[in-house]
């Protein structure tokens, strides 16, 4: 569905200096998967999946969406996609219904196709009791749903999902989850971004994870999880400041060992006795938990860096 190779992309900027947003990246996603782009903020994941959408021209490299190329058949391409931007761009004057009407009278279809598509969308989304209310109405998740729903007019083969949940509360990203993965049984290619790792997890069958503009590491989640952290993770927590004296005793105790600004992290495959031994060996946090490792604990191994900032 999309090869990458070298992909690049660059902006000159007013002050005549250069960013290199995408640094050259190679990807390939085949139909009916759920790939995801996993990054903090800055490391090129919506300029990638603009050019992926064919709104934004690529700087360099080979891209092939659908088989086409974006520069010489973006119409075509565009025609078979479904799209959900970072920041919903839904119309505010018009009603939920109209909203989805409208955009699907773009495409060409009938008045009639477009009315009974409006509703079916609206039932997927679980709008229906919202059809005739003003978009400006609709809370944060409500509006994600309606711009994922009219992302489906056309019935896209590829989805693009530029962070579907960001900024919603823990149950409005269940209800998107649920809906995405839906869209997912039903054999459409997702294609999302993300900065959230239980997202990413929960969503994607593959992955990269993006720094700095470059794929810093690619792989199922449980594969990367594997590759890059161990089976758990002891976190003893102090009062902050307080973490530094027991780190040189807390790293004899562990290969790994990431310090935190509330926490020190304990890499290791038996948390529970990792745990045990800290105790031993004289270490007093004010809390303790052991963890199964995520793919939080592989960014920070990768970058150095939390998720989240
Ligand atoms: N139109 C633009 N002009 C100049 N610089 C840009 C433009 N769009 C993006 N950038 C820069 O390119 C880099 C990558 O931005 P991008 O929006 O692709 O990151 P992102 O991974 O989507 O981040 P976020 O998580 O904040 O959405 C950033 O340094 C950003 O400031
Ligand atoms: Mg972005």
């Amino acid at each position: 569905m999309i090869h990458a190779a070298g992909l690049t992309k660059s902006f000159d900027t007013k002050g005549g200096e250069t960013v290199h947003a995408v640094r050259g990246i190679d990807l390939d996603v085949p139909r009916g998967e759920a790939f995801g782009f996993l990054g903090p903020n800055g490391a090129g994941k919506s300029s990638t999946m603009r050019m992926i959408a064919c709104v934004s021209p690529r700087t360099d490299g080979e891209l092939s969406i659908l088989g086409m190329d974006p520069n010489t058949q973006g119409i075509a391409i565009r025609d078979r996609l479904g799209v959900v931007p970072q920041q919903d761009n839904l119309d505010e004057e018009l009603t939920v219904r109209e909203n989805l009407y409208v955009y699907a009278r773009y495409f060409g279809f009938s008045k009639t196709y477009c009315w009974a598509k409006a509703d079916e969308l609206l039932e997927f989304a679980q709008l229906t009791e919202k059809a005739n209310a003003k978009v400006t109405a609709l809370s944060g998740g409500m509006k994600r749903r309606l711009t994922i729903a009219r992302s489906l007019v056309n019935d896209p083969e590829l989805l693009l999902l530029d962070e579907p949940t960001t900024g919603l509360d823990p149950q409005a990203r269940h209800v998107l989850w649920d809906r995405l993965f839906r869209l997912k049984q039903a054999g459409v290619t997702l294609v999302l971004t993300t900065h959230y790792m239980d997202e990413a997890e929960q969503l994607c069958d593959r992955l990269v994870v993006m720094d700095g503009g470059q794929i810093v590491a690619e792989g199922s989640p449980a594969q990367l999880i594997a590759r890059y952290s161990t089976r758990e993770v002891v976190e003893l927590r102090f009062v902050p400041g307080t973490q530094h004296a027991a780190e040189p005793v807390a790293s004899k105790l562990v290969d790994r060992l990431e310090v935190l600004p509330d926490r020190l992290l304990l890499y290791t495959q038996d948390g529970d006795d990792t745990l045990e031994q800290a105790h031993a060996a004289g270490i007093e946090p004010v809390a303790s938990l052991v963890r199964r490792s995520t793919l939080e604990d592989v960014f920070l191994r990768l970058t150095g860096r939390s998720l989240v900032d």
